[in-house]
């Protein structure tokens, strides 16, 4: 694994929009993992600058996010407004789970074939939870574990309570498995905060445990991660 410090979230923003616009650039077609939360709003701001300025399209990128809350199109809104609406690409090149699918047991493995059928993601964006998790992979999720409805854990619900003001909280989400964000060919996880410091002391330590679900990136070949000193305050 590898360490990318930056000293705040500005920095830590920028380098990652940096990361995903030089691929965005020169690869001919790029299949992008692609998060939520308020870690990724700033690389996705800068994102969405690089291409206005550099007139950069985005007619060759498919994405496919990692989760989305149940009976819930939250995050299919938050994606609308800090990424897809100032960029250029194909609406059906857009994936991300549909929390108010009939069948969710199918909307799982529907999402898990599109990926196979998009070709895997060449490159992973993740945030990670207090508790570690992934996604909405949650402490005790199998490493193996494909595409999946999740029960929310309190720990999440409390952390993410602050985006349900106006609205009721759903306690379940649709989340990509572990083992489906390991078939990534790159991960770049972004941390930021010392909100988030036991998490990556968990990442750093070394040993794998279903108890924090990150610790599954540890074998993973290809995985960098960027964190603010807040983040780092535990290594
Ligand atoms: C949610 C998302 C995760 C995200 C995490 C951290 O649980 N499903 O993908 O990494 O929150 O969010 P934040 O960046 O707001 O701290």
């Amino acid at each position: 694994m590898k360490l990318i410090t930056v000293s705040d979230e500005e920095e830590l923003s920028r380098i990652a929009a940096d990361i995903l616009f030089t691929k965005v650039k020169s690869a001919k077609r790029l299949v992008l993992g692609l998060a939520t939360g308020k870690t990724p709003q700033g690389m996705y701001r800068y994102l969405s600058k690089y291409s206005k300025e550099c007139k950069q399209t985005f007619q060759h990128i498919h994405t496919v996010n990692l989760d989305e809350y149940v009976g819930s199109t939250t995050y299919h809104a938050y994606m609308e407004e800090h990424l897809f609406r100032h960029i250029d690409i194909p609406r059906d090149q857009i994936h991300i789970p549909d929390g108010e699918a009939a069948s969710l047991i199918e909307e799982c493995s529907k999402y898990e074939q599109m990926i196979k059928e998009l070709g895997g993601i060449d490159l992973q964006v993740l945030g990670i939870g207090e508790n570690g998790h992934i996604g909405f992979n949650e402490p005790g999720t199998s490493f193996d574990a494909r595409t999946h409805v999740v029960q929310l854990t309190d720990s999440t619900l409390k952390a993410n309570a602050k985006y349900f003001v106006d609205s009721e909280q759903p306690k379940q989400a649709i989340t990509m498995g572990i083992g489906t964000i390991l078939e990534s060919k790159e991960i770049l996880l972004l941390a930021i905060g010392e909100r988030k410091a036991n998490a990556v002391k968990e990442l750093f330590k070394g040993s794998l445990s279903e108890d924090i679900p990150a610790t599954a990136l540890i074998n993973h070949p290809n995985v960098t991660v960027l964190a603010d000193k807040g983040a780092r305050k535990l290594l």
